[in-house]
């Protein structure tokens, strides 16, 4: 095989100081000196490329099969059954499909090297000819011509590599008819009766454990009956801030009268501009602010938007106590919480001047 150097035209050392190195010199592969290691290269190629479709298939039956809240425990931790093994089945088909492709290039395709100068971008008709040649030359080394399996195999990992996503495109959610939304974005997991408890230590909270001034993140305690994916839909709608304010100096509408306990007042954490999780807290005005683009809301005047993006006031959740003085819910939100969407009745919605 022969070596071409390059040596760039009228080379001089003023203008070119680095001596060309050209080209090391080449050491033939061993897939091309031992005629059974090429066909051993090729074979592990085909079984890359064969095992990407069997993979497929498993990741679409797991995605039938897999109930929605399995989950599988690692450590201690709890993943999303579903997540992990559609990503451990697809992750593999696509790294086998590039480790077949490399181990290809590197032991099977044609091995020659070569330098070629630096022209025009525009190459002369003479050159595209050449190139045609060239083309044709390089498709027949890259072993297609003998090995024609390899170029079917590997076009059709690639075709049933694009199945997974595909399938994947079920996943944006049912169709959201009224009785869907029903069940799943206008309602959460609140209830009559259900106690607030605290976000970290999951103990209930007592009424008057909470001092003014004071803000506790909280989840209904039914939170902890729901696993895997079911567990993070439940969360990120039913999360709530607990804020106690000086009943005398906040503005507390007729209508919301019974919604809070002494100046307790229970808001989602989920903001109504895209859906941030909120707990800035400023004290003395009684102003949340949301961290990503700043909305505010006056948790002292039932959460109205004071400032930013946000276009909705933030939902305030209905409680009281129970017997034992512990703080409950009296119902679920009354409004859809977190951001708007296109179906979404803003009718319940707090605006100024409602009281
Ligand atoms: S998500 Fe809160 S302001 Fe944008």
């Amino acid at each position: 095989m022969s070596i071409e150097t390059h040596k760039p035209e009228g080379t001089d050392l003023e203008r070119f100081p680095v001596p060309d190195p050209g080209i090391e010199e080449h050491i033939e592969r061993w897939t091309d000196a031992d005629a059974d290691a090429g066909n051993r290269a090729y074979r592990q190629v085909l079984m890359m490329l064969g095992a990407v479709p069997v993979l497929a298939i498993v990741f679409v039956v797991l995605y039938f099969a897999l109930p929605r809240n399995s989950f599988v425990d690692i450590f201690g931790m709890e993943f999303d059954a579903t997540t992990f093994l559609l990503g451990l089945t697809g992750g593999l088909a696509t790294l086998l499909i590039g480790i077949a492709c490399i181990h290809w290039a590197k032991t099977i395709m044609g091995d020659e090297e070569i330098a070629e100068d630096r022209h025009a971008a525009a190459s002369p008709p003479e050159a595209r000819e050449v190139f045609a040649a060239e083309f044709a030359k390089g498709a027949e080394q890259s072993g297609l011509g003998r090995r024609k399996l390899i170029g079917g195999a590997l076009g059709g990992a690639l075709g049933v590599i694009a199945v997974p996503a595909v399938v994947l495109l079920a996943d944006m959610g049912p169709w959201p008819t009224s009785a869907v939304r029903k069940e799943t974005i206008e309602r959460t997991i609140w209830a009559e009766g259900v106690k607030l408890v605290n976000d970290i230590t999951r103990r209930p909270i007592r009424a008057s454990e909470m001092e003014i001034g004071q803000l506790v993140n909280a989840q209904p305690e039914n939170l902890w009956e729901h696993h895997g994916a079911d567990f993070q839909v439940e969360k990120a709608k039913s999360s709530i801030i607990i804020v106690r304010m000086d009943p005398s100096r906040i503005k507390i509408p007729e209508s919301r009268q019974d919604w809070q306990v002494g100046g307790i007042l229970c808001y989602s954490k989920i903001c109504t501009h895209v859906g941030c999780p909120i707990s800035l807290w400023e004290q003395q005005t009684h102003h949340l602010l949301c961290p990503c683009h700043q909305s505010t809301f006056d948790l002292g005047d039932s959460g109205l938007v004071v400032f930013g993006p946000a276009a909705r006031a933030l939902p305030q959740l209905p409680i009281t106590t129970d017997a034992d003085g512990y703080l409950i819910a009296r119902s679920d939100f009354t409004v859809p919480v977190g951001p708007s969407f296109f179906e979404r009745d803003s009718n319940g919605d707090f605006k100024e001047g409602d009281r």
